[in-house]
Parts: C-alpha cells; structure tokens; sequence
C-alpha cells in the first residue's frame, strides 16, 4: 500500500531506529504480522544510505539460501568479496565488481551449499568489518542450525532485522539486538492514509466518514488489514451505504467455540461411567452409554455448522 499512499505516520519510529542504528547497534523491529515493519526498515535503510562510506546490503529472501545468496552478490558487487571465493572463474576477479554480471552466475553460485557460502561469507566480513550493514526483511524463520551464522554476522557486521515472533531456540540472537516495537498506526494516522488511499486510487463512496470510521475501526491499527480492506472495497464501482452496512454486519459475526463444551461433555460421561461401574448402578451404565453416544454423533453436526453466525 505504501507504494499507493506513501509513508504515513512513522516519521518519528524511523528517526528513532534510525538513530539507534548510527550507534552502530544490531536492531530487531518487532510487531505482529502486517503492523509495517518491513516498510519502516525500507525507509531506515533509505536514509543510513545516504551515508556513503558503509555498504548496505538490503536482504529481501525469507529463506536462508536465498539470503545466503544475496549476502553473497552484494559482497560480490561492492567489490568485497572476491568471484574466486564464491568457485566462481578466477578471470572474473579481474573484473571491476560493476561489471560483474549476477544473471550470468547466478546459477553456479545456486549450486553452492549453505556451508559453503557461510566459508565465503564470514571471511569476507571480518576482512571488512565495521563497513558493512546487512538489513534483513525478515529473521523470524531463523533456526538453531543457522544460528552460528547469524551470530558471526553479528561480530562483523551490522545487523538490523524483522520479526513477528522471537522464537526461543534462537534467544542468544535476539540478546545480540536492541528491540525496538513497531506499533499499531494510531487512529489519525490510520484514518490518514484510508483517506489518501481513496484520493489516489480515485474510489468513490457514498460516505466517506462513515467508510473510513468502519474501516480505521476494523483493522486496529494493522496497516496490512486497512490495505485488504480498502483494496476489497475499492472493487466496486461505488461504495454505498448498503455495502458499508454489509461489511459492518460481515465484521460483526462471532464464531462460538464449542471446543471446551464437548470436553465438558465428554467429561462428565466418562466420569460417570466409572461412577456408574463403582457403584454397581446397571441403569446409570446404560444411560452415560446413550449419552456419549449421543455427545460423538452430534459432534459431526456441531463442527460442521460452527462456521455459522451466532
Ligand atoms: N505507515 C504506513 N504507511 C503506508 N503504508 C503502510 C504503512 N505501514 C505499512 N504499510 C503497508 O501495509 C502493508 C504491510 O506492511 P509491511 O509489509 O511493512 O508489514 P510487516 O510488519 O513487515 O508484515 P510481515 O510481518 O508480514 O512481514 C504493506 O502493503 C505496506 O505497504
Ligand atoms: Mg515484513
């Protein structure tokens, strides 16, 4: 949505981690899934740029190889890494790293193995260290096996990371950073770029304040759930009171859980089985026998209409 609207509302989060970064400090924006980290990291990256004399290598791939690999071609085009420490030819070191084509190795350099381009990486890092920042969109994914990577990352390198969840069998990255929160958008915020949205993609309502209050309203400050449900709106021609109505009455369903009930349920007929063999009470016997057969055949019935409003 950025794209559409622009930044909106996050001018002080970006000087702040900003800030933190010129420390020289490893940072982890943390938030749920969609609040925007990844576009407040964008524009960080954006302005740490500016600074010339550090390389900032922007990694996009969720998956490690991936990002092996594109820690590797940013190494490789700003000319710290040597094409020879990647198998790649030899002739290619001559090259001025400007002209090295990626397209062209790509494919070789795919063949390598994790361990190998770590062996290529981490060199290439101590070699230049303290010049490099490596802005990664994601981390969440990190596993145990990665973790010595990442760590040594860490101690040359600058590392400035997302993630909606910090697992625990990675913590010994995580006390490497500084945390810093992303926020849901306040409502002015939120009810600013809904409004943008509808300028710049031309959308028209019936009434807009109405429109933006329910969806400002509905997605809580997640930017990524006002993007859907602007771009779900914005399907139609005209968005008329009716459908503001529609999607208020859509929102407003509640799915009722009848998971603890069939335990409850469940429970008592075992309960009183056992109650009904103690006691030696033959009709009690037969009636928890009904019961629970009862109780499993409903369940059928129950799961399948649970999707129903209430
Ligand atoms: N402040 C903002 N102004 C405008 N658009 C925004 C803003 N914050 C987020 N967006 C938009 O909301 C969407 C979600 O943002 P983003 O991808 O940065 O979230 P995220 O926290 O990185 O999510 P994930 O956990 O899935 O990676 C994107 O389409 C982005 O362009
Ligand atoms: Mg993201």
């Amino acid at each position: 949505m950025k794209h559409i609207t622009g930044l909106i509302g996050r001018d002080d989060l970006v000087a702040k981690v900003t800030r933190e970064a010129r420390k020289g400090r490893h940072i982890l924006l943390t938030g749920p899934v969609g609040v925007g980290k990844s576009v407040v990291l964008d524009a960080v990256i954006d302005r740490l740029i500016v600074r010339s004399d550090l390389v900032v290598l922007h990694v996009n791939e969720h998956q490690a190889k991936g990002q092996f690999l594109e820690i590797a071609r940013g190494l490789l085009e700003s000319g710290l890494l040597k094409p020879s420490a990647l198998e790649l030819n030899d002739e290619l070191d001559e090259l001025d790293p400007a002209a090295i084509q990626w397209l062209r190795i790509k494919r070789q350099a795919g063949r390598l193995s994790i361990r190998d381009l770590t062996a290529a990486i981490v060199p290439a890092l101590h070699a230049n260290k303290g010049r490099v920042i490596i802005a990664v969109d994601d981390l969440t994914g990190v596993t145990p096996t990665l973790l010595a990577f990442w760590l040594a990352v860490c101690d040359a390198a600058q590392l400035i990371s997302c993630a909606n969840e910090k697992r625990k069998n990675v913590a010994k990255l995580w006390w490497k950073m500084t945390e810093i929160e992303v926020p849901p958008l306040s409502p002015e915020s939120a009810r600013a770029l809904a409004q943008e949205y509808m300028t710049q993609t031309g959308m028209l309502v019936e009434s807009p304040p109405l429109f933006v209050g329910h969806v400002v309203q509905q997605a809580n400050g997640n930017p990524q759930a006002l993007a859907d449900l602007l771009a779900d709106s914005s399907k139609e021609r005209v968005v008329d009171k009716a459908r503001i109505r529609e999607m208020r009455h859509a929102a407003g369903v509640r799915y009722f859980d009848f998971t603890p009930v069939m335990i409850i349920a469940l429970a008592s007929v075992v309960g009183a089985r056992y109650l009904a063999i103690g006691t030696g009470d033959t009709e009690l016997y037969i009636f928890a026998g009904m019961v629970a057969a009862v109780v499993i055949s409903a369940r059928v019935f129950i799961f399948r209409g649970a999707g129903k409003a209430n």
